[in-house]
């Protein structure tokens, strides 16, 4: 099982649970999830959303493994469909980030409406350091969440950064110790999950409207240059070196 889901107080939690691989996300694990946030939204049941990854790591992105194998040909993939359903959630989401978030496992969060983590957690977007370019409308969110120039550092130089920058950067509501992680994400998904539901999607609406079609029309370009540049040269060095455990050249 890939993809852990559970729905519990009106509260769906659905986890990426592939530890041993720091929950590297492959297709079948975004069809999955993109099929839990579709139930979860359609579910009179469910109120709130909670998204967190088992074991040590919240997601180690997208699995590279699985992408040199089978890279996405269309931009209906199962990928395109878990950005989508996560995008037209309309009940409050909230992530819990145990650990590493790297690549979607970032740019994910800036679609989740809380985002806690634990002072473990790290944050890495390294679509540069991979020969490919942002996805999930990074390329619009983030300049607009932290500024140009911070923006431009994290995509362009791809390095990793840590959780009280993350939280500086308003990426993180709060940084809390491990063990207590988990526990915070309950009592505050329970006070959503208590909380009228129109008045909560409204609230979402409203907050989200004017950012509706740069979102939209940002991951349209993103996905059509991420597509094509999975298949190039230098995605291709950067995967087979990370699974040789080498360093990429970059022709
Ligand atoms: N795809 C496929 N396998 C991955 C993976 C990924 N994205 N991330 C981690 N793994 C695998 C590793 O190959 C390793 O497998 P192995 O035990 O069979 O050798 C296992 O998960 C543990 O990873 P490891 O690198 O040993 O852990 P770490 O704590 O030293 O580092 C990361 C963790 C996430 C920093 C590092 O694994 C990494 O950089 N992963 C790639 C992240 C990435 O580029 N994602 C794509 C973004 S688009």
């Amino acid at each position: 099982m890939s993809v852990r889901v559970s729905v519990e107080q009106a509260i769906a939690t659905i986890a990426f649970s592939r530890p041993d691989k720091k929950n590297a996300i492959t297709a079948a694990m975004y069809q999955a999830a993109a099929d839990a946030l579709t139930e979860a939204e359609s579910s009179d049941g469910v109120r709130v959303i909670v998204i967190t990854g088992d074991g040590d790591a919240f997601t180690a992105g997208n699995d590279l493994e699985d992408f040199l194998r089978s890279p996405p040909q269309s931009d209906d993939t199962p990928v395109s469909r878990f950005m989508h359903a996560l995008r037209v959630t309309s009940k409050p989401v909230v992530a819990a980030v145990p650990g590493i978030a790297v690549g979607i496992g970032t740019t994910l969060l800036m679609h989740c409406d809380l985002v806690y983590a634990s002072e473990r957690a790290k944050f890495a977007m390294p679509f540069t350091q991979l020969g490919l370019c942002p996805e999930f409308a990074s390329s619009v969110l983030l300049p607009r969440l932290v500024g140009y120039q911070r923006a431009a550092e994290k995509l362009l130089l791809g390095e990793p950064f840590d959780v009280q920058e993350a939280e500086r950067m308003g990426l993180v509501n709060r940084v809390l110790p491990a063990e207590e992680l988990m526990p915070f994400v309950h009592t505050q998904a329970k006070k959503l999950a208590a909380l009228p539901k129109e008045s909560l999607r409204i609230t979402k609406q409203l907050m989200q409207a004017d950012l509706q079609s740069a979102v939209s029309g940002a991951m349209q370009t993103e996905i059509q240059h991420f597509t094509r540049m999975l298949k190039g040269p230098d995605a291709k060095e950067a995967f087979s070196a990370f699974l040789e455990k080498r360093k990429p050249v970059f022709r």
